[in-house]
């Protein structure tokens, strides 16, 4: 039985069953509220926090929080825009995101949240962290230096026995997602494949194949993030 509510972002009317977390719900309206940790069909986690908005002068999390009825969100606003391109900089002077040398380059979500956002020079000192690159899998290559923490390939990449692939190791600064090498001996080319696709950044890349479509032609080498889902 439908249980549908109404709501608004910005100011325009908006109706989604009640229960749905902001985010999609957003979506199905035809409104974009960019996400990184997220992805479909995962639990929400609420960790990298680019999908912040703010309700009754409160910043949450829209991929953890559930619309209600009569809900007032604010996302495309100065401020809000503006904390966002504060944690896509903070992500890239953590990590070593070289784009021009990097095989998800046009297939990469924080890539496209940069060109999104208008980031042109971070405005934090980069961290340029000294990182191990995995090559030991027969798969995939795990490069740490990419990583963003989002445990997308933790919560999504499973066996059958739903253990996952991918681990928390170390803690702090030194926290790092790694692969399980027994596990990833059994790993089929299909998995890896899912792995590096479900990875939003260039973290995960399967050994000697990379992404098939060239570089120019990939997903948001034409249209930006988000498009697909604002009317
Ligand atoms: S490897 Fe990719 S999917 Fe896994 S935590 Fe790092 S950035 Fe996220
Ligand atoms: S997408 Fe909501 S916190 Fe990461």
């Amino acid at each position: 039985m439908s249980n549908l509510i109404k709501f608004k972002i910005d100011g325009n009317e908006c109706m989604a069953e009640a229960g749905t977390y902001i985010v999609e719900a957003a979506h199905q309206n035809g409104i974009y509220i960019p996400t990184l940790c997220n992805m479909p069909g995962v639990k929400p986690k609420g960790s990298c926090r680019i999908c912040t908005v703010k309700i009754n002068g409160r910043l949450m999390t829209s991929c953890t929080t559930p619309v209600t009825d009569g809900m007032e969100i604010e996302s495309n606003s100065n401020d809000i825009n503006e904390l966002r391109k504060s944690i896509i900089e903070l992500l890239f002077v953590s990590g070593n995101h070289f784009c021009p040398a990097c095989e998800k380059s046009g297939n990469c979500e924080l890539q496209a949240l940069g060109y999104l956002y208008q980031m042109m020079v971070p405005r934090f000192p980069y961290d340029f962290p000294k990182r191990e690159v995995d090559a030991s899998s027969p798969f995939i290559i795990k490069d740490q230096d990419r990583c963003i923490l989002c445990k997308r390939c933790i919560k999504s990449i499973k066996d059958e026995d739903d253990r996952s692939y991918f681990a928390f190791h170390n803690r702090g600064n030194h926290l790092e997602v790694v692969l399980d090498k027994e596990l990833a001996a059994n790993m089929t080319k299909e998995t890896a494949e899912l792995a590096m696709n479900n990875c939003p950044v260039g973290s995960i890349i399967v050994k000697e194949k990379g992404f098939v479509v060239p570089i120019g032609q990939r997903k948001f080498d034409k249209k930006p993030i988000g498009s697909d889902v604002t009317v």
